[in-house]
């Protein structure tokens, strides 16, 4: 089996909706794809990803975890449209990536709200930004303000929020143009033990019922675990590409409980070792 064949892996997603290779558009379908940085004064760009292959299949939720500087930031944003690629080929929900689409929406870790603007006029602002009626962006963003547990904070600004709760409007607002495609880059990091569990299980509960495909970097590999239906493996860098793709087969819906299951364990630890390895 090829490199590329492993990384984007065979198997049927073990999500309730089943996922086939027929399907005739990926989430996301990068093949080969490098990233670099200018540098000044140097001729050459630093090369952060080299030649990485792999795929978010339709209602899928990918994982990735790497060491720190592998170039998770870098591929997320690439498939954001943010940077470019500078080889291989990359596209989303079957188009080539040419820059930042409605199709797709980004959670950063941090929350990064409009601070003179209430929660519910935060959580409308994608949609307002597409062009989107106000009074329609509002009664979608109350419809996901509910979904998220905030609706008795819809004219809260978000210094009046946790971090928590800021992280949950940030959410609301990814959410609210329903985007096919959803990318987070630790969105949970900066959260205290028991907010990021809440949330994961927000995320896990809002995943259950929904048919978008999710990319969602971590530093922690059980939080991989919980929320992936596969989870990548970058190798170090630079020039890091994903070297296994690791089929959780878990039973969903996925909750706190997860973490019980007898299989759980197993793959946080294989996942550790194979990044372990890499650190050598
Ligand atoms: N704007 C930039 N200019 C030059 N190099 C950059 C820039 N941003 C990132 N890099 C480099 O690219 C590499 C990948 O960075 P990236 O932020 O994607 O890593 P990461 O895997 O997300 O790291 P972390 O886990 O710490 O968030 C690193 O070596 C970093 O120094
Ligand atoms: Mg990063």
């Amino acid at each position: 089996m090829s490199e590329a064949e492993r990384a984007s892996g065979d198997v049927t997603s073990s999500k309730s909706k089943p996922v086939t290779a027929a399907e005739e558009n990926f989430g996301v379908r990068a093949r080969n794809i490098s990233i670099g940085y200018t540098i000044r004064g140097r001729s050459e760009p630093f090369v952060a990803v080299a030649e990485a292959t792999f795929d978010v299949r339709p209602s899928e939720m990918v994982c990735i975890v790497g060491p720190s500087g592998c170039g998770k930031s870098t591929v997320l944003s690439a498939v954001a449209g943010l940077m470019p690629v500078r080889s291989g080929s990359l596209a989303v929900n079957g188009r080539p990536v040419t820059g930042p689409a409605a199709d797709r929406a980004v959670v950063f870790q941090k929350a990064s709200l409009l601070p003179w603007m209430t929660v519910e006029d935060n959580a409308a602002y994608g949609l307002r930004s597409y062009g989107t009626a106000k009074s329609v962006a509002r009664e979608r963003a109350h419809e996901l303000l509910a979904i998220v547990g905030l609706s008795n904070f819809a004219k809260s600004y978000p210094y009046q929020l946790s971090g928590g709760m800021q992280q949950r409007t940030n959410l609301a607002r990814a959410l609210a143009a329903d985007p096919k495609l959803l990318l987070f880059d630790e969105p949970f990091a900066s959260l205290d033990a028991q907010q990021r569990e809440m949330l994961q299980a927000e995320l896990m509960r809002i995943w259950a019922d929904t048919d978008k495909a999710g990319l969602f970097i971590t530093h922690q590999i059980d939080e991989a675990v919980l929320l992936g239906n596969r989870v990548l493996v970058s190798t170090k860098g630079p020039a890091s590409h994903i070297t296994n793709a690791i089929e959780i087969d878990l039973p969903w819906p996925r909750t706190r409980n997860t973490r019980l299951h007898p299989d759980f364990n197993g793959y946080v630890e294989h996942i550790w070792s194979l990044l372990a390895a890499e650190q050598v």
